[in-house]
């Protein structure tokens, strides 16, 4: 099987980037406050914690030699506080670390979706979904931990070790040399693994974003998968995509496994050799207490050095992840406002390209010195062979994409020097295929505009002639519709889209075959409503049926990268050119 655009793993492996850090830090500088309690109080738990071994090395040395049964009581109070002190501060610092970590993702998660929002149709066009999605959840929890608990940690490992080495040294300075004996050992064993971990994880994390890719992918065609019987095909694809989890991650697995069967070795052998060691100095040098004591401390001394090589991984990995979010977040808002950007005035609706030029890609042209005025109040037509470009004429008048060469004009202000906001909100867009959100049809319809009354929906609906169907359900306007509106038939969908369009009161309507999926009856009766909708509205209608526009004032015929024929129907027909091709063809149909 030939390897699907699924299969392609995102470049992980970027050089340790303290730049990402350091914007990370903007991020965690916000928490200062309770980073720098837990980081305290995670140091007096530590301390507390190493206490015990120091109190049992006095008491079997001292007390129970003495019999001294009051030190004994003493000592046992003071490890009891020593223990409750640690494990109290622990879960103090614990709370707050959980909320700062929550805090630091949910700031990028809402920075970074504020960001999607602005990033043009073009940004889209060419990305897996599923892949945005993986960055969007996985990689941000992946690094808010590191941010938040990571950095504490390594501060804290760091002291932890040098507070076990004290502790060790204090009890005694010989035995100590023997256990850290074992370091040297250890690093070489972690420095020769570890490079492979990072690179495991790296990898298997790499196969989990492919697979909820393909995923996401599969959930939106299920249908199209299901009509087409491809079930077993992409069975194959998926459970490839899904052996490759496994794999890797088994990979993972036994390459951090081998790091704590190296630990664990080492630690034995150091610690065996400790005891044998004492047990030959022992006597008034080295006592049976100092043993214990140290044998604890030795064990003890094991974990900040693992934990400090894990953290280490998960700083690299933190790194690279970062690096994702912040390209991200850095994707040029190609389409965005003007450093000088004015506010579109309440426009009457006046239309102009000017030599208008445009390509997708950069290579092919759609649009050659395209040119059109249009005054407002007018009704244009767009009619023409599929791909031909109707599409992308409006979706530079609303500008959705930005035109190589030329100028777009409305009441004679580029549409490049007025900000989005008053440029699109005097615009109403119905596209294609319209998208219905989850919610209830009355939320729909109230999309474009969140300040109007349940009337003026209703009025809405009833001008559009979608007000019967959404009285006969269940709930009427309060109907529950389903993400993508799979309660509603395809003619039901428009409907309530052209409601909406409608009930943001546009100066400029673009109805993109907005009428395709409506039968030739309800679409008879929604063509008083739109007679009504298009008064006082410059409009833009793109359709196949010619019954739809016959009535319009001028109908564009687009082929070869600009306008074939232009005027009014009869006119057109007059012609005897290619619109009257097309329509003779509807005729007889
Ligand atoms: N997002 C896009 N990226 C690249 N090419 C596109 C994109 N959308 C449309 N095109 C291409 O531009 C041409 C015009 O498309 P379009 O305006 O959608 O045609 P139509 O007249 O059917 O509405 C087609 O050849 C199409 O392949
Ligand atoms: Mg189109």
């Amino acid at each position: 099987m030939a390897r699907n655009r699924f299969d392609v793993d995102e470049n992980l492996e970027t050089p340790f980037n303290i730049k990402h850090l350091l914007r990370a830090g903007s991020y965690i500088g916000r928490h200062k406050k309770k980073m720098i309690l837990a980081l305290l109080y995670s140091a007096i738990s530590a301390a507390a914690a190493l206490l015990g071994p120091l109190l049992i090395q006095r008491s079997i040395n001292v007390s129970v030699p003495n019999r001294d049964y009051g030190e004994l009581a003493i000592l046992a109070v003071i490890m009891l506080c020593a223990i409750l002190a640690s494990v109290l501060f622990s879960r103090v610092r614990s709370k707050y670390m959980i909320e700062v970590g929550q805090e630091i993702i949910y700031d990028i998660r809402k920075d970074l979706f504020e960001h999607l929002q602005k990033l043009p149709f073009q940004f889209y066009d060419d990305r897996p979904h599923g892949k945005i999605l993986t960055r969007v959840i996985n990689y941000i929890n992946s690094v808010s931990d590191a941010l938040s608990n990571g950095i504490i940690n390594f501060v804290l490992e760091i002291f932890n070790l040098i507070l076990i080495a004290v502790f060790m040294l204090l009890c005694d300075v010989r035995l100590s040399l023997v256990v850290m004996a074992g370091v040297p050992l250890l690093v070489v064993v972690v420095m020769l693994v570890k490079p492979a971990q990072r690179r495991a994880w790296q990898d298997n994390s790499n196969k989990n974003s492919n697979l909820n890719a393909y995923l996401h992918e599969s959930l939106d065609g299920m249908k199209i998968t299901q009509a087409f019987v491809r079930e077993e095909e992409n069975a194959e694809i998926y459970d490839k995509l899904n052996q490759n989890c496994k794999r890797t991650w088994m990979k993972a697995q036994y390459t951090s496994n081998l790091i704590w069967l190296s630990v664990d070795n080492i630690s034995t052998w150091v610690v065996g050799a400790m005891y044998l060691t004492g047990l030959m100095m022992l006597g008034p040098q080295v006592q049976i207490g100092t043993l214990i004591a140290l044998a604890s401390y030795a064990w003890r001394f094991w974990q900040p050095i693992l934990n400090l090589s894990n953290l280490y991984n998960t700083f690299i990995n933190a790194v690279a992840y970062l690096e994702r979010i912040f390209e991200m977040m850095d994707e040029p808002v190609t389409v965005d406002d003007a450093p000088d950007a004015e506010e579109l005035p309440p426009i009457s609706g006046a239309v102009k390209f000017d030599d208008v030029t445009f390509s997708y890609d950069g290579t092919i042209n759609v649009l050659e010195h395209f040119d059109l005025e249009v005054s407002p109040g007018e009704s244009i037509a767009l009619v023409g062979p599929t791909g031909a470009g109707k599409t992308t004429v409006v979706n530079l008048l609303s500008r959705f994409y930005n035109i190589n060469d030329g100028k777009v004009m409305l009441d004679g202000h580029d549409i490049a020097k007025v900000t989005l906001h008053s440029l699109r909100s005097q615009m109403g867009i119905m596209l294609q295929d319209s998208f219905i959100f989850s919610g209830t049809i009355m939320d729909n319809i109230r999309y474009g505009r969140l300040d109007a009354t349940d009337e003026e929906v209703i009025a809405a609906a009833k001008t559009v002639c979608a007000h019967e169907f959404i009285s006969q359900m269940e709930d009427g306007y309060y109907t529950q519709v389903n993400e993508r509106g799979s309660r509603l038939s395809q003619g039901q969908k428009q409907l309530v889209a052209f409601a909406r369009t409608l009930l943001s009161d546009p100066k400029i309507l673009v109805l993109d075959e907005a009428t395709s999926s409506i039968d030739a009856k309800t679409e008879r009766l929604l063509q008083e409503g739109l007679q009504a909708l298009l008064k006082g509205r410059t409009s833009f209608i793109i359709a196949h049926r010619l019954s739809t526009i016959k009535n319009c004032d001028r109908i564009l015929y687009i082929s070869d990268k600009g306008i074939a024929e232009m005027g009014n129907h009869e006119a057109l027909l007059e012609q005897r050119g290619k619109y009257y091709q097309l329509y003779t063809a509807q005729v007889e149909d």
